[in-house]
């Protein structure tokens, strides 16, 4: 890790609109090789002290504990780290913190859902879910920021224009062909046309349905994951397998944490916990 900051993320101003405070040590003027910069991630200002040497990749995953894209070659050759800033896919691995404090939006796979489930991912999110075109899932997040980008810039692309596209972006595991796919379902969505997923025949809905009205108000809280699923697709699988214990009321959250409403009658928080380590999702 270069550099060193403290730093306290905070969500005010509107519902809209985030910032966050510093508890940087360094008052007065900074060495040669540092730099104080405000990088907007994900619509979050985060002001920072970074080395000039440090990577974005370094500096959200290090400094602001933003795990939202992986690490693979850290030289810009696989594209696994791919990040939006200001529209355009590049590699956090390899772009300089110190370049991105003036008004760059940067954008990661986190900040591409608008609600929960499968439901309210981005459209690109979903077809590489509901299509299959991932493995492993180390180079997915990349693929999916690239297509983003791919599909604002050519809304209908063609074979030609997605391999240029995706140029940038290596999948060890060879699933190009579900890429591909996805790559076209997600492009028939973002332009309004109706899909079907290879994975099954699904019509996307606009909202998720409402769920039943519970009939015990039960006990309700959220736990953060002693270890963050690696991607936001691993939460509906096991959020399915924890709605299936009897005396689970509800359950909901991301790759970080987890909300659950349970019966207090059937198990306590302690058993609850006894359960989610059962389900190999221990909590902190
Ligand atoms: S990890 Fe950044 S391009 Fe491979
Ligand atoms: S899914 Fe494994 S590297 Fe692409």
């Amino acid at each position: 890790m270069l550099g060193g900051a403290a730093v306290v993320a905070t969500r005010a101003q509107s519902p809209q609109v985030t910032t966050t405070t510093t508890t940087s040590p360094a008052l007065g003027p900074l060495p040669a090789t540092m730099r104080r910069v405000s990088l907007d991630v994900d619509g979050v200002q985060h002001t920072v002290l970074v080395d000039n040497r440090e990577s974005l990749w370094e500096t959200m995953n290090f400094q602001l504990g933003l795990h939202n894209s992986n690490l693979g070659c850290d030289r810009a050759e696989c594209g696994a780290c791919a990040v939006l800033v200001d529209g355009k896919a590049v590699n956090g691995c390899t772009v300089l913190s110190a370049r991105l404090g003036r008004g760059q939006k940067i954008t990661t796979v986190a900040g591409l859902a608008t609600g929960t489930g499968v439901a309210g991912l981005h459209p690109v999110q979903r077809a590489y879910w509901l299509d299959g075109g991932f493995q492993c899932g180390i180079c997915t997040r990349g693929f999916i920021m690239s297509t983003v980008a791919l599909l604002r810039a050519v809304p209908k692309p063609t074979t030609a224009q997605i391999k240029d596209g995706l140029a940038g972006n290596i999948c060890r595991c060879g699933e190009y062909a579900k890429v591909f796919k996805a790559v076209n379902t997600a492009g028939a969505e973002m332009r309004g046309e109706k899909v079907t997923y290879l994975a099954k025949p699904v019509t996307v809905l606009a909202t998720p349905p409402a769920a039943a009205p519970p009939t015990i108000a039960g006990t309700s809280k959220t736990f953060d994951f002693a270890t963050p699923l690696s991607t936001i697709e691993e939460f509906d699988p096991f959020a399915e397998e924890l709605r299936k214990v009897s005396g689970i009321l509800g359950v909901s959250g991301n790759e970080r944490s987890v909300t659950i409403r349970w019966d207090p009658a059937r198990f306590t928080e302690a058993q609850l916990r006894d359960v989610l380590a059962g389900l190999r999702r221990a909590v902190k």
